[in-house]
């Protein structure tokens, strides 16, 4: 077959330039465009990314249009169903489902980095006790360099994978660690005997004066959430991950990057965000004015939880937290009111025609806020527990450009600026 491409006439210098499709397994055709400053003399200009391709990737297949979403090709309503977040973990890191045996040794090698540097505890320390749970995760990971600085060879496979393997098992305990801090209680160590999700639990909430059971509801739906939020290809954190891993900088300082990035109301931190929004809102009654409000483009006000920038149809992680919701909300034997405020919101919105035409749907962040609070998890640290889980895509994501030969990652612009003009001393301005 032919190769397929696309044939670019430049009418100003009369040439003509093929832009090659580049070949994926599956989604839209993508031209490639390297060519074309070189050989015409342009460059392109793509305001947020939106119709450009950063890099070859093998790790999350989207169609946003059909709501696909899959991690190394299984559709995540399997794995929502049938796995677990660390086996998930383990097909994002390296391409596969793990054999039992194989699976036995990364859950081994998890938990046996779950702890961190005590100096890493005394640095925490230096916080305020009001600060972000954000602010300092990213500060911590970003530190994590200055302790794992002699095994930082990101040239060497082997130091990789043990950079990915600490982040992963380091960052529940980081985050629980920042949310102890804030509420002036004494470190909790991981305790390696529980799985995954139940040791985050157990660190977030056990005191030493009292017994402390994970309640396996919350630890299951904990790991859903996870899974959920494992990877969502180049979005804004992971494409910085990527962006900053492109300097061949520490895969800590990378991640620290990609949580700063995560942190933004317009991404991960639109979960803190609609919690406060239903707060704001606090009535049904309420819901058309916020409605309204959300419509006018002279109010900055957004429905947060509401759209995507690659799923027009529906957000299928959305799909899947919203049933696990209303089953854990049951499970738990809790109420909540702003789960019925938050049915209604959707209700009309999804009936408003501002939001059909522009394919606004609720997206993964419209209910992960609801479970949360069921769990007991404070708003504060909701965008952290987004971190815990997206550490495996930042991480797998890294990997996989570590292992490809990659550019330094360096966009141009489009200069608006003063041309050029002759300094004039101060005392004649
Ligand atoms: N409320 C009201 N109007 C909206 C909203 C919203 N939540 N989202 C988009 N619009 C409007 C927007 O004003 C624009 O209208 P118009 O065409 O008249 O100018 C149109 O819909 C298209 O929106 P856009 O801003 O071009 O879309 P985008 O792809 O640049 O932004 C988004 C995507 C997720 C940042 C945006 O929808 C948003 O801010 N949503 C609320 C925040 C949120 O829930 N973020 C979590 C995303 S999912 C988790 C994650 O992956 O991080």
């Amino acid at each position: 077959m032919a190769e397929r491409k696309l044939t670019l006439n430049d009418p100003e210098s009369g040439k003509n330039l093929d832009l090659p499709v580049v070949a994926g397994s599956e989604g839209d055709p993508t031209l490639d465009i390297s060519g074309l400053h070189k050989e015409l003399g342009y460059f392109t200009f793509d305001p947020g990314y939106g119709t450009t391709a950063s890099c070859k990737s093998d790790i999350t297949f989207i169609d946003g249009g059909k709501g696909i979403l899959r991690y190394r090709g299984y559709p995540i309503e399997q794995l929502a169903e049938q796995s677990s977040f660390l086996e998930v973990a383990y097909l994002l890191l390296y391409g596969e489902l793990p054999s039992a045996a194989e699976f036995t040794g990364f859950e081994r090698d998890i938990t046996y980095h779950t702890m961190v540097h005590e100096k890493l505890n005394t640095f925490m320390q230096g916080f305020h006790y009001n600060a972000h749970p954000m602010a300092i995760l990213s500060g911590v990971v970003g530190s994590m360099a200055a302790f794992y600085h002699d095994k930082l060879d990101v040239n060497d496979p082997e130091q990789r994978d043990l950079a990915a393997k600490r982040l992963i098992a380091k960052m529940p305990t980081i985050a629980a660690a920042a949310y102890r801090h804030s509420q002036g209680w004494p470190s909790a160590y991981p305790k390696n005997s529980l799985g995954y999700s139940e040791r985050f639990l157990h660190m977030m909430f056990s005191v030493p004066a009292e017994p402390y059971e994970v309640n396996p509801v919350a630890a299951r739906v904990l790991d859903l959430l996870f899974i959920l939020h494992a990877d969502h290809e180049q979005n804004a954190s992971t494409s910085t991950v990527r962006l900053v891993g492109s300097t061949g900088a520490n895969p800590y300082a990378c991640t620290a990057a990609g949580i700063a990035a995560l942190w933004g109301p317009a991404h991960g931190g639109a979960n803190e965000a609609v919690l406060n929004m239903l707060n704001q809102i606090g009535t049904v009654r309420n819901v058309p004015e916020f409605i309204k409000r959300a419509k006018d483009k002279d109010d900055p006000f957004r429905l947060m939880g509401f759209g995507h920038r690659v799923y027009k149809n529906h957000d299928p992680r959305a799909t899947i937290i919203r049933k696990a919701c209303h089953d854990v909300l049951q499970e738990l034997g809790k109420q909540d009111e702003l789960l019925d405020l938050a049915m209604k919101l959707e209700e009309i919105a999804l009936e408003d025609e501002y939001f059909v035409d522009r394919k606004l749907y609720p997206n993964v962040d419209f209910y992960s806020g609801i479970i949360y609070k069921a769990l007991g998890i404070p708003t504060s640290m909701f965008t952290a527990m987004f971190a815990i889980g997206r550490t495996v895509g930042w991480v797998s994501q890294w990997l996989e450009q570590s292992n490809t030969p990659t550019r330094i990652g360096r966009p141009r612009q489009v200069y608006t600026g003063a041309t050029e003009r002759d300094y004039v001393a101060i005392e004649k301005r």
